[in-house]
C-alpha cells in the first residue's frame, strides 16, 4: 500500500513537471489570448505590468482579478480568474517580471 501511494505521488510531480515546464508555456497556454509581451493587446503587455507592480500584486490579480482590478484603478474588470497550481503562478509571475527594463523597481520576492 505504502509503495503505491509513492508511486502515486511520483507520477503527479512529473505530470506537474510535464504540463508547467517552461514559463513561457505557462503564459502562451492562459494569457496570450489578450496579453502579448510587448505590445499592448486586450490587455496592457508584460512589459508595461512588469514596471509597475511588484509579484505579490501579480499574483493577486492572477488570482482575484474582480477585486484586483479595482484597486489598480481600472473601472470594470474584464480579465477572467484563473486557477494555476502553485508552480505555475510562481512561474508566470517570473515571466512576467523577467520583462522589467528597469531592474531596479522590485523584484520578484
Ligand atoms: C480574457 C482576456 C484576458 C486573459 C485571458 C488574461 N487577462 Fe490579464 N487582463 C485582461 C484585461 C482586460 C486587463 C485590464 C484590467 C481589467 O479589465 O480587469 C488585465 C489585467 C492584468 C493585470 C494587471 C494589469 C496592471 O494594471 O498591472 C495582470 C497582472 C494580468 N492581467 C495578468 C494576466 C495573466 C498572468 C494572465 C494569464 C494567466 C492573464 N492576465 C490572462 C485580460 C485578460
Amino acid at each position: 500500500m505504502k509503495s503505491y501511494k509513492l508511486a502515486f505521488f511520483c507520477l503527479i510531480i512529473s505530470l506537474n513537471s510535464l504540463s508547467a515546464d517552461s514559463d513561457k508555456k505557462v503564459f502562451e497556454t492562459y494569457c496570450w489570448g489578450c496579453h502579448h509581451q510587448t505590445a499592448e493587446a486586450f490587455g496592457p503587455s508584460f512589459e508595461e505590468i512588469s514596471s509597475k507592480r511588484t509579484a505579490q500584486e501579480i499574483k493577486a490579480m492572477i488570482i482575484d482579478p474582480k477585486s484586483v482590478s479595482k484597486i489598480f484603478g481600472y473601472s470594470r474588470n474584464a480579465m477572467p480568474p484563473f486557477k494555476l497550481t502553485h508552480d505555475e503562478l510562481n512561474k508566470i509571475t517570473e515571466y512576467i517580471l523577467s520583462f522589467n527594463k528597469d531592474k531596479t523597481i522590485k523584484k520578484a520576492q
